[in-house]
């Protein structure tokens, strides 16, 4: 449930907010020492295996993953170069204005402040973000597999390598809102207001806005919130950056060019959004924007014509409660559609935070008794940020729904 949003809750969000920024800064010592332990190692083999591991190209392939390492390096302090936007957003306690959302799709200039959350979650099991108090903050393992996860999200999101991954769930998505407002006339689009939660880096919504939704994105994740905003105001030219996002592991790669794969982003213009459109990111907890008690200023039931959910439902540690939100703030007659897993990010964490976790049965059993009437039922497979060239994968048997609040 919501809770009240104090002094307190906002000290603990900008300290949060800096010590993100501090592991971008920190993700060239970091990777580079990673890299180089490899390179301790080989001097400690015998002369002869080493020299055989030599001719192979294994001490040029670990400098070549250096120079990688720089260029991400480069690439991520770019990202957070002008983080002072968000901390001033960050230091706003006022939950997410409408203004932000009502301008034209330059609004997406400000990522609106809602309240963030002190927590980020990759698509990950695993917990902690414990922020630190005293002297400058050394980043964890964990944060740094946050910021390794970030780069792989630019790759399913803005580059021509990821289409084939997002599309396996946007293009549905974006058929199922179509064929829904397939009535309403293409240049009558822009009243129909479409919510993404969790929109991770923006591409779903970006191209929700691109088809002439009014659409409004929300998340709050400082990594994916900084990442978002880079690629959404500050890039100016398709396939401007290039990164590297498969140099930190050296395992199950079939080759070295598997490694070393470059990836050139964004594959569109987020900025050539035609003008007029009315796309909007707004940062902070789903839970505590869209389901707070409605306020005279900001009344969020039935506001919402269609929510889009992308591997986001099982983020919720109670999913009633994100059910019942997604329920109040739709319109009547409006559609949720849905794609996603189930793979519950509470489960097993270790900061005694409560954790719902149903099976898929019971989740649609839960939406229907809370009043939706769920229909064109499928299984999507799909990978999600996973190495194309890799050898291992992981396939998620994603379940694919629509749903109409009765
Ligand atoms: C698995 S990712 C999916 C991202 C995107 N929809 C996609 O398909 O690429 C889930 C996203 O939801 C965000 N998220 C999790 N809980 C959230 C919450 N309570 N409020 C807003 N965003 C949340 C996470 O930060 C993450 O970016």
């Amino acid at each position: 449930m919501a809770h009240s949003y104090d002094q307190s809750d906002a000290e603990e969000e900008k300290l949060h907010f800096a010590n993100v920024i501090a592991t971008f800064q920190n993700y060239a010592q970091y990777s580079l020492s990673a890299n180089n332990r490899r390179r301790k190692d080989l001097y400690t083999l015998p002369k002869a295996d080493q020299e055989l591991l030599i001719a192979l190209g294994y001490r040029e392939k670990l400098d070549q993953v250096d120079q990688a390492i720089i260029a991400n390096a480069d690439f991520l302090s770019e990202v957070v170069a002008d983080p002072e936007i968000f901390g001033h957003a960050l230091g706003n306690t006022e939950a997410e204005s409408e203004s932000s959302a009502t301008a034209n799709h330059h609004s997406h200039e400000h990522v609106s402040p809602g309240h963030t959350h002190s927590h980020d979650h990759s698509y990950s099991h695993t917990h902690d973000g414990t922020p630190q108090r005293r002297g400058r903050y050394k980043p964890t393992d964990f944060d740094m597999d946050k910021l390794r996860s970030t780069l792989k999200q630019f790759v399913r999101d803005w580059s021509v390598e990821g289409r084939e991954e997002r599309e396996a769930c946007y293009k549905p998505m974006k058929e199922a809102l179509l064929t829904h407002f397939a009535e309403i006339p293409v240049s009558e689009r822009g009243c129909i207001r479409v919510l993404v939660p969790g929109a991770g880096l923006g591409r779903l919504a970006h191209d929700v806005a691109g088809l002439g939704f009014t659409c409004q994105g929300n998340e709050f994740s400082h990594y994916m919130l900084l990442s978002s905003h880079f690629i959404l105001n500050r890039t100016e030219a398709v396939n401007a950056h290039m990164i590297y996002p498969y140099v930190h592991s050296f395992s199950n790669l079939a080759s070295s060019e598997a490694l070393l794969r470059p990836i050139t982003i964004p594959d569109v213009l987020p900025s050539g959004l035609p003008q007029g459109v009315d796309f909007s990111l707004v940062a902070g907890d789903f839970e505590e924007i869209y389901g707070a008690e409605i306020k005279a200023d900001e009344p969020q039931a039935g506001q919402w014509d269609a929510i889009l959910t992308c591997f986001f439902i099982d983020t919720a540690k109670n999913i009633v409660n994100y059910l019942r939100i997604i329920h109040k703030i739709l319109a009547p007659g409006g559609i949720w559609i849905n794609v996603g897993p189930l793979l519950w990010h509470w489960e097993n964490n270790t900061t005694n935070d409560p954790s719902i976790e149903l099976s898929l049965a019971e989740v649609k059993e839960l939406a229907r008794a809370i009043g939706f009437r769920i229909t064109d039922e499928r299984t999507i497979d799909t990978t999600y940020t996973s190495n194309a060239q890799g050898m291992l994968g992981y396939v998620y048997h994603a379940e694919f729904w629509t749903a109409t609040k009765v």
